[in-house]
């Protein structure tokens, strides 16, 4: 490997969310344990070099004051979408800046529906698009994915239909890949959901922030890229960030290729006077967008991968009664305990607090959905991740 993705970062003292919060009510870390950082969404791995050569080069230049977009920022995107999603066509003008996607989800949730209206939701779901409805006033109405025979979670069409039918909802949120089932869907299911949200005239939302990692040979297909319907009514956003671990940059952007609703979107958006890029995230995104950051990338798959077949082998031989899919993208790993906390008589908040006590620090899933979920960043160095299941054997299961 030319990158290293083995040592262990101290992100103590360095702002970090993951290290300095503990996301579960009541929960301690034991005395004189370390704390592994395995929930939020970013990941324990210096970002690309290319990430910070770009930004450090900006930074020689002591002058912040107002600036424009780069060609180089646009060309980056453009660039990108080609290599990574095989979008060919993608210009300038259907491309927008966001202040994270959670940003862009509120903009569209203004634009396109009033408060007390219905928005729907493929359960189990980020825990952040919970909180957007919740803020906007709007009523989160959550169609359940369904786990087929091999365990592989599955939309529900029919169901979906029926919500939108019986809420009359206007904006449907999709999530591709899906965060926290780690689910990429194909070519053929997009266009499932797609199909229905045209019977019954929908917006889409479709967020593919994670659509950089996938894994094991699963493709990313771009929402937008299954149908003539879906080119027209989706709002599709990307980021940087979870790929790069850049969340804390900010610097996420949408793309929309039909121009009118582009205008109606871009409009709402201007009316709060929030929604302007940093120089340095800009930077950051030419950077990570750049040849070298693609090779960093490809390394960091692989790194993804293991680490994912080595957490679901251990469950499956360690913690009997603990279910798991394996993820096909993302690096989120999403357990359901029910049957183990029915077979050994435990409550999922008192197993919940265990793991922490031990310095994993996890994520109460059923947030998420689900009843006695738990969900867990895989990101971290092997050794980091050996060290957590080891821990979670000797004193969690
Ligand atoms: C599916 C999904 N969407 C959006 C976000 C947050 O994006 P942003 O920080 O750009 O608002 C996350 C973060 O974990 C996520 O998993």
């Amino acid at each position: 490997m030319k990158y290293d993705f083995d040592s262990i970062l101290d992100r103590r003292g360095h702002d970090a969310l993951a290290v300095e919060m503990i996301p579960i009510p009541g929960a301690k870390v034991a005395d004189g344990v370390s704390r592994i950082p395995m929930w939020v969404a970013d990941m324990s791995f210096p970002t690309a070099p290319a990430v910070t050569e770009a930004v450090r080069k900006r930074l020689e230049h002591p002058c912040f004051g107002y600036y424009m977009p780069t060609d180089e920022y646009w060309d980056s995107i453009i660039g990108w979408q080609r290599r990574r999603n095989g979008v060919e066509d993608l210009t300038r003008d259907e491309i927008g800046y966001e202040n994270g996607v959670l940003g862009c989800l509120s903009t569209v949730i203004a634009a396109f529906t009033m408060p007390g209206e219905s928005v729907l939701f493929l359960s189990p779901v980020y825990v952040g698009f919970q909180g957007t409805m919740e803020k906007t006033g709007r009523r989160v109405v959550r169609s359940e994915l369904v786990k087929d025979s091999r365990g592989i979670y599955r939309m529900d069409f029919a169901d979906m239909d029926r919500k939108i039918k019986e809420n009359n909802i206007r904006l449907a949120v999709f999530c591709s890949p899906h965060n926290p089932c780690g689910r990429v869907w194909s070519r053929e299911e997009i266009r499932g959901a797609m199909d229905v949200f045209e019977k019954n005239n929908c917006i889409v939302f479709s967020d593919e922030i994670w659509s950089d990692l996938v894994l094991d040979g699963h493709r990313h297909v771009p929402t937008q890229s299954v149908s003539d319907y879906a080119k027209h009514h989706c709002i599709a956003c990307y980021a940087p960030s979870k790929t790069f671990s850049l969340a804390g940059l900010i610097g996420s952007y949408h793309i929309i290729r039909d121009a009118g609703l582009k205008k109606t979107v871009d409009d709402k958006a201007a009316e709060t006077g929030y929604n302007h890029m940093n120089v340095l995230s800009m930077h950051a995104l030419t950077g990570a967008y750049s040849q070298e950051g693609e090779e960093w990338l490809e390394e960091l798959l692989k790194v993804l991968s293991r680490n994912i077949h080595y957490a679901c082998d251990y469950i499956a031989a360690h913690f009997p009664g603990v279910s798991v899919t394996v993820p096909e993208g993302t690096y989120m790993l999403f357990l359901d305990c029910e049957e183990y906390c029915r077979n050994k008589g435990r409550d999922m908040d008192e197993l919940l607090r265990a793991g922490i006590a031990s310095g994993v620090i996890w994520q109460d899933g059923r947030t998420f959905g689900g009843t006695h979920t738990i969900r867990m960043n895989l990101a971290v160095p092997y050794s980091m991740l050996q060290d957590a299941f080891d821990r979670l054997d000797s004193s969690v299961f």
